[in-house]
């Protein structure tokens, strides 16, 4: 009994780590980061403070803040030879094919921050890639649309700066939109970070073999961008747009219930969750918010919450626990404030570095950790001798 949460000690736990940053009770729809629950932190905090609490532990004064922020801020800019890398990629590939070679790249600039037993190195790696990602993600949109890349403008917040990099152009001065700006920070704070999930477990699997963070931290990238995972929210929205109307939603209903038909309502159900999706209710109240401030007529959201409101009545939806998930709104208010589809896991991974690099820290940092090793139970043939080709 930790005096916060009891363990059936009957209970052979298959976890893969311990760890303190977050905990998630599925069937209550609980979330938890160092034991602040989501919906106060996305109300009343800000990414870099969440930042802060997941690598330190608790939340920031004012000064470690902005000691914090200061330390970022100054490890925005990327390498010149790494903005001659991206001119490599070909104009339409996505943005997370070139986020996983962006930043698995950052290992060969960033060799002063690759040696894991080295503490400082370690940190000097977690604030790199923390405040890079915008950086490179701004990149990638920008290489997309064949505009020139922004420096970093660090007079700005973490997140006015990543709008200004992605929506601004050299030949106007870019004024970011405070609603946006709060609606966005929010987001990547609902998407910060998620107990063991596919890619926060791929960045442990890899760096428990003691592989630099940059390539842990591509690793995780590319376990995110499938459409299971972190592809959910560009695969929800393109599926909303294919319904388009109210009256098109039975049809999908019927498809996601059809066991012969591999269609499944993306942006519903979860792994973990089998109740409402803590951040899905701060994700559907940003979409309000954003579409008032905004003067957003979007037929989208109406689809969504029609298509929320009929599967949440539907008995096979009730009986298997299906509820939407951070990825089923996320989507519509991304679009909403101006990014293309194709840009939306790529946000999920900017946030959720946070995460990775957190969870790669806490496990990093154990003296007793040792390199991972899943099990198996093996299913094929029991032991036999090899037959020469010519008796075959
Ligand atoms: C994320 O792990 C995390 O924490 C992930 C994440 C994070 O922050 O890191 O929360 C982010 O990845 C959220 C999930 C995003 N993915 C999607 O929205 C894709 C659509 N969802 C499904 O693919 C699915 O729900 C999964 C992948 C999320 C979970 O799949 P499971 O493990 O098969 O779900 P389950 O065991 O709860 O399924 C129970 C039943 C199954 O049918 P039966 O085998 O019992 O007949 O429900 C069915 C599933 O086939 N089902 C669905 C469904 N999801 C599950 N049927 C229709 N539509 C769906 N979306």
């Amino acid at each position: 009994d930790t005096g916060m949460f009891t363990y059936d000690p009957g209970f052979t736990s298959t976890a893969s780590c311990d760890s303190g940053l977050t905990y998630i009770d599925g069937g209550e729809g609980v979330l938890l980061h160092r034991g602040y629950p989501i919906g106060q932190l996305a109300e009343q905090s800000s990414f870099m403070e969440v930042a802060y609490l997941l690598l330190n532990k608790e939340l920031p004064n004012k000064d470690e803040l902005d000691k914090f922020i200061w330390t970022i801020t100054r490890h925005t800019m990327v390498h010149e030879q790494l903005a001659t890398f991206f001119r490599g990629f070909r104009r339409d590939a996505h943005p997370m094919a070139i986020m996983c070679g962006a930043v698995g790249a950052m290992s060969a600039f960033y060799h002063d921050s690759t040696d894991i037993t080295d503490p400082q190195q370690r940190m000097i790696a977690s604030h790199r890639l923390i405040a890079k990602m915008p950086t490179i993600a701004a990149m990638a949109y920008k290489y997309s649309i064949g505009q020139p890349f922004l420096y970093p403008d660090n007079d700005l917040s973490y997140t006015g700066n990543f709008l200004r990099m992605t929506f601004g152009v050299p030949a106007e001065k870019y004024e970011v939109d405070p609603v946006v700006e709060k609606a966005l920070d929010r987001i990547f704070i609902l998407h910060a970070d998620h107990e063991q999930n596919a890619s926060t477990s791929t960045v442990r699997l890899a760096g428990s073999s003691g592989a630099n963070p940059f390539a842990c931290i591509a690793a995780g990238i590319a376990c995110l961008w499938g459409p299971a995972h972190g592809g959910a929210n560009e695969a929800a929205l393109n599926m909303l747009r294919e319904i388009g109307t109210p009256e098109r939603i039975p049809e999908y209903i019927a498809r996601a219930k059809n066991k012969d038909d591999p269609f499944r309502l993306m942006g519903f159900g979860h792994r973990v969750y089998k109740n409402y999706d803590p951040r899905a209710t701060v994700m559907q109240q940003t979409v309000r918010e954003v579409f008032k401030a905004m003067n957003v007529k979007d037929p989208v959201f109406d689809v969504a919450l029609q298509l929320e409101e009929i599967a949440l009545n539907d008995d096979y939806f009730v009986e298997k626990k299906l509820f939407p998930n951070v990825d089923f709104y996320s989507g519509v208010v991304l679009s909403a404030i101006g990014f293309p589809t194709a840009m939306f896991t790529a946000l999920f991974a900017l946030a959720r570095t946070v995460g990775w690099v957190a969870q790669w820290n806490e496990m990093i940092s154990d003296p007793a950790q040792k390199i991972g090793r899943p099990r198996q139970l093996y299913t094929g043939p029991t032991q036999r001798d090899y037959v020469p080709l010519d008796k075959r």
